[in-house]
């Protein structure tokens, strides 16, 4: 597959669940999604493996899923990063400018982007992405593309994106133990944008929320670019986990009636709807009201955008928020989660959908695949990349190969 670059892989590893989606680039670029697969994911916390096997386990399953609706196999994918370990800041360069008759080259614009990127950051952590925001020519900002203009002083401000090397390492030796090359690592905030936001939201300034299984993750973006990134320790499952409690029901019992009853805003259930819970033990099953529910899982909700809303202020990008909120992620499926965001920031939310692709889409329709479509296609924006060969990556490419033949391997050597 990774040899005629006609098929592009994105991978999602969650807390909760890996999804795969494989895509076929068509003529002219046009991007099909043709092989989906999921597996409900184990061996991760809060987006870090903990567990190599389990997590090999679930990427296979996945994996192979996608390969038998696609019908083809997947050596290569474009794998996403996220969770606790991820940090972001903004950062700045400045050079002179050297071109011919003080015109602004490809060399310069890569010059002042290392200059930016030039900041210390903690031992056990890398940069993963420096996003250009804008550039400055003699003071003048605002500016997308810079080579060709004439100036004397050149700045960035950039966008960085760093996360832990184990952190990666890890994922790499399980998505490699799944016998599968990572062609890249990307930001899953930044591929999501990819695939479900319009330009017009990325312009006028949105907040892109992942409500994953363990983490909710938050992006600002406006003008084009990515300004503020943050994670928050809380996603699906506490939802999960605060019915299992109040209902006194085993975890998986809650979180099938999360699923089939469950409502993020009480005053959105009617009060005579009722419904039989399951008991701990050997007790009879009860009649409950889905208020009750409601009343159980609102709070959390509550909690989550609450956070988010001191999160976006604290960093000051509150003004920003003009084309409002996006929601993604399984977590965003409950029902009342935008009414709730809705009352909490006063500004207009919607469910994102993965959206620049074309064929059979149904499958792929939903919040929750708005990470492994977006993965799929910034893989396939991207594809003229070289392999990924990240400083410090494990070599151990090859571990598991499980039979495949790794095209680039022969490139390389
Ligand atoms: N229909 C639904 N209604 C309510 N919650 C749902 C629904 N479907 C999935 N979820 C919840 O969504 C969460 C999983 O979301 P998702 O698959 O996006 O997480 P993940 O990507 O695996 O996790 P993370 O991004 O935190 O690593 C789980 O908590 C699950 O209970
Ligand atoms: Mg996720």
């Amino acid at each position: 597959m990774a040899k005629n670059e006609r098929y592009i892989v994105g991978l999602d590893v969650g807390t909760a669940r890996v999804s795969c989606v494989v895509a076929e680039i068509k003529e002219q670029g046009a991007v099909e999604i043709v092989g989906l697969g999921e597996a409900p994911s184990r061996g991760l916390r809060k987006g870090v493996v903990v567990h190599l096997e389990p997590t090999v386990e679930s990427i296979k399953a996945a994996v192979e899923q996608a390969e038998v609706m696609a019908g083809v196999s997947v050596e290569s994918a474009t794998v996403g990063l996220a969770g606790g370990h991820v940090r972001s800041f903004n950062s700045r360069g400045v050079v002179a400018v050297t071109g011919r008759d003080r015109t602004v080259s490809r060399d310069d614009v890569r010059r002042v982007l290392d200059a930016a990127r030039a900041v210390s950051i903690p031992q056990d952590q890398e940069i993963l992405h420096v996003l250009p925001q804008e550039f400055v020519l003699d003071n003048q900002g605002g500016i997308a593309s810079p080579v060709g203009l004439n100036g004397a002083r050149l700045e960035a401000n950039v966008h960085i994106v760093t996360v832990s090397t184990t952190s990666v390492q890890n994922l790499v030796t399980c998505v490699n133990h799944a016998a599968i090359e990572v062609r890249d690592t990307v930001l899953e905030a930044l591929a999501a944008s990819e695939s479900v936001l319009s330009a017009d939201e990325k312009e006028l300034g949105v907040a892109l929320i992942d409500v994953g299984g363990g983490t909710t993750d938050l992006a600002i973006l406006e003008r084009g670019s990515i300004w503020h990134t943050a994670v928050l320790p809380v996603g699906g499952n506490h939802f999960t986990n605060d019915l299992a409690v109040g209902l006194r029901t085993p975890i998986p019992d809650a979180e099938k009636i999360k699923i089939r009853h469950g409502c993020a805003l009480a005053s959105l259930v009617d009060t005579d709807d009722a419904i039989e819970v399951a008991s701990i033990g050997e007790r009879k099953p009860r009649l409950l009201q889905r208020q009750v529910l409601a009343e159980i899982l609102q709070p959390r909700a509550e909690e989550i955008f609450h956070l988010l809303r001191e999160e976006i202020v604290r960093a000051g990008f509150e003004r920003m928020l003009n084309a409002g909120l996006v929601l993604i992620g399984g977590g965003s499926l409950l029902p009342g989660m935008t009414e709730v965001a809705e009352q909490v920031f006063d500004l207009p939310v919607r469910r994102g959908q993965p959206g620049g692709i074309q064929g059979r889409v149904e499958p792929v329709c939903g919040p929750q695949y708005g990470t492994a479509v977006g993965l799929a296609l910034y893989g396939a924006r991207h594809r003229d990349r070289k392999p990924r060969e990240r400083a410090g990556a494990p070599r151990g490419f090859l571990v598991g190969v499980g039979g495949k033949v790794k095209a680039w391997f022969h490139e390389m050597f």
